[in-house]
């Protein structure tokens, strides 16, 4: 993710100047590629009527249900040809101006690793299988394609203007855990929740968390919670909506005028917002009592 911290500030050893490494598929072991399968059998299972169509296309035309852990090899192949993207296979969190670089550069940086069988619901640093199956399929849509593009260059020039803090919400709630209205319904697009078990249920049908309509300024002023499910879902009307609105936005006068400006914290509801559901918050409480 874009605004951690990172403890390196150049490439590890054995890594390209780009910080890439060969993702090198054969030295994944068989326990390794059944890890995958099953969690992608659980997954691909739920998301019918829950993902959005653009995700559930992807996951299709990129032919990921091939069991084992995808080799980046024949997936860049595909995506190559749809949007122009490459998955590039990296050590470990990279800085922030290497992240935008790549992503501007259409390059996906994702993770070498897959998390272990015993704990199929727990990780602290993004795997192959929250990186290549919670993000990747929205790189064959090509509006998203675009739009993570843009984003990209978009962080580069936040990087001068000091206002990652601001930009990376916008990632975190688009990205990561976006919603979208789809004629049949609200479904999830987020490779947060997509590639997770429980927030890709919580995310659409628990009573707890606010979901919003989609602003780029409510969005970067507001906070997020990283240990946890979201209290906020921000929800798009389209991709070409998201697109268009933060391509057709400045962002420079925006981030000075919200260097003025509180932040919102996560669980609360400010004038203005366009509210669809109001949480109970009664997850989160539960939980702090
Ligand atoms: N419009 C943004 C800017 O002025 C760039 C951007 C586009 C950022 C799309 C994110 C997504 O910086
Ligand atoms: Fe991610």
């Amino acid at each position: 993710m874009a605004t951690e911290t990172h403890a390196l500030a150049s490439p590890p050893a054995g890594a390209n100047a780009d910080w890439t490494v060969d993702q090198d598929w054969a030295r994944f072991t068989p326990e390794e590629h059944r890890v995958w399968d099953t969690l992608f059998a659980r997954q691909a299972k739920l998301l019918p009527g829950r993902a959005s169509d653009a995700y559930l296309r992807g996951l299709d035309v990129l032919k990921l249900s091939k069991p084992g852990i995808p080799d980046y090899r024949e997936l860049n192949a595909r995506l190559m040809d749809l949007t122009g993207w490459q998955v590039v296979a990296v050590p470990g969190l990279v800085p922030d101006d290497v992240f935008f670089d790549h992503m501007a550069n259409r390059h996906f940086v994702a993770g070498n690793f897959i998390r272990r069988a015993d704990q199929l619901d727990y990780l602290e640093e993004p795997d192959v299988f929250h990186d290549v199956f919670g993000h990747v399929p929205m790189l064959a849509d090509p509006v998203f394609a675009d739009y993570l593009a843009a984003y990209g260059r978009g962080g580069q020039r936040a990087l001068g203007l000091d206002a990652l803090k601001y930009l990376g919400r916008l990632y975190w709630y688009t990205v990561e855990f976006g919603l979208i209205a789809e004629p049949e319904g609200l479904r999830i697009y987020g490779a947060g929740i997509v590639s997770s078990f429980s927030e890709s249920r919580f995310a659409l049908d628990d009573p707890s968390p606010n979901r919003l309509g989609f602003d780029i300024a409510r969005v970067m002023r507001t906070e997020y919670r990283i240990d946890d499910f979201q209290q906020n879902y921000f929800v798009i009307p389209s991709f070409d909506a998201l697109l268009k609105a933060t391509v057709e936005t400045d962002f420079a006068p925006l981030y000075a005028a919200l260097k003025a400006q509180n932040d919102i914290p996560v669980a609360e509801i400010v004038e203005g917002d366009d509210i669809l559901t109001r949480g109970t918050q009664d997850y989160a409480q539960g939980k702090a009592a």
